[in-house]
């Protein structure tokens, strides 16, 4: 007998991506990004166009912005902005290298008429940090997002946020320490969130997926889940083992190329809600 639960993908998602036609790595802004250590352009291109048809394969629609030359970061779509019921709120970068990539998913969001955009005062790395976990918003601060951004999220979108302060710099975005699963269920690395961040997460969710090192230290984390279907890196294979043992079904990806600036699959993907 197994009570394995039943997941359902409720709805087909929309994601924006921005293709890694400009994607470098020639600053070090997180602990991962070695600008001696090559990158293979092409093949990050490849890897990433895999995703899209991962998304497409899964039933689910790929919008896509027009990557800018001197943004290398910007093929990393979930820090452009966070979207809650067509609600837009921009993203302020910590670091200058990647500032100007605000302005143009702002500029983005306007072209395509979305009419509730609000520009942040306060730094935000868009869903990078900031997580929709239905009942509220999950905000990670410490390494780039303020915490402050709290006041903003509770004012525009209506809804309660969690703050959690992320601990280990290797886990600098929330999206690198946490995923969720669906309303009730997410997985995390414990050791990047401090003890108040462990109770909050054990206090909202009614079950926790515990990761374990090796999982979190490719980034197996980064992941994006439609409720059934996660799209995961293929490197963390104890944690594809997890999921699909609470019934799950994990689609793997390999963005090898994208790992060495620090990111991955969701961190390539922003929904569109
Ligand atoms: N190189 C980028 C940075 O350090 C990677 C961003 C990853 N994005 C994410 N959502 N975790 O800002």
């Amino acid at each position: 007998m197994t009570d394995t639960k039943l997941r359902v993908c409720t709805h087909a998602r929309t994601y924006l991506m921005c293709q890694p036609e400009y994607f470098t790595v020639e600053y070090a802004i997180n602990p991962w990004m070695d600008p001696g250590r090559p990158v293979d352009v092409a093949l990050a291109n490849q890897q990433w166009q895999g995703l899209g048809e991962v998304f497409r394969s899964l039933g689910h629609r790929v919008e896509t912005i027009p990557p800018e030359p001197g943004l290398p970061d910007m093929v990393f779509a979930a820090n452009g902005a966070t979207v809650i019921d067509r609600k837009v709120l921009g993203a302020k970068f910590r670091h200058q290298e990647r500032q100007p990539e605000a302005e143009a998913y702002l500029t983005w969001f306007r072209r395509r008429g979305y009419s509730e955009i609000r520009e942040s005062a306060v730094v935000n790395e868009g869903e990078g940090d900031i997580v929709y976990a239905r009942r509220a918003i999950l905000a990670g601060y410490g390494f780039r997002s303020e915490q402050s951004v709290r006041d903003e999220l509770t004012e525009f979108f209506g809804l309660p946020v969690i703050s959690l302060r992320l601990v280990d710099p290797r886990f600098y975005h929330l999206d690198t320490a946490l995923v969720v699963l669906d309303a009730d269920t997410a997985a995390y690395y414990p050791a990047a969130f401090d003890d108040a961040g462990k109770a909050a997460l054990a206090t909202h969710f009614a079950e926790l997926i515990e990761v374990k090192d090796e999982d979190a230290e490719v980034l197996g984390l980064n992941a994006i889940s439609d409720g059934r279907n996660v799209v995961v890196p293929e490197q963390a294979a104890g944690l594809i083992a997890q999921l699909r043992s609470a019934g799950f079904e994990p689609v793997t990806v390999n963005l090898s190329e994208l790992l060495k600036a620090g990111g991955g699959p969701k961190c390539c993907t922003l929904e569109l809600r």
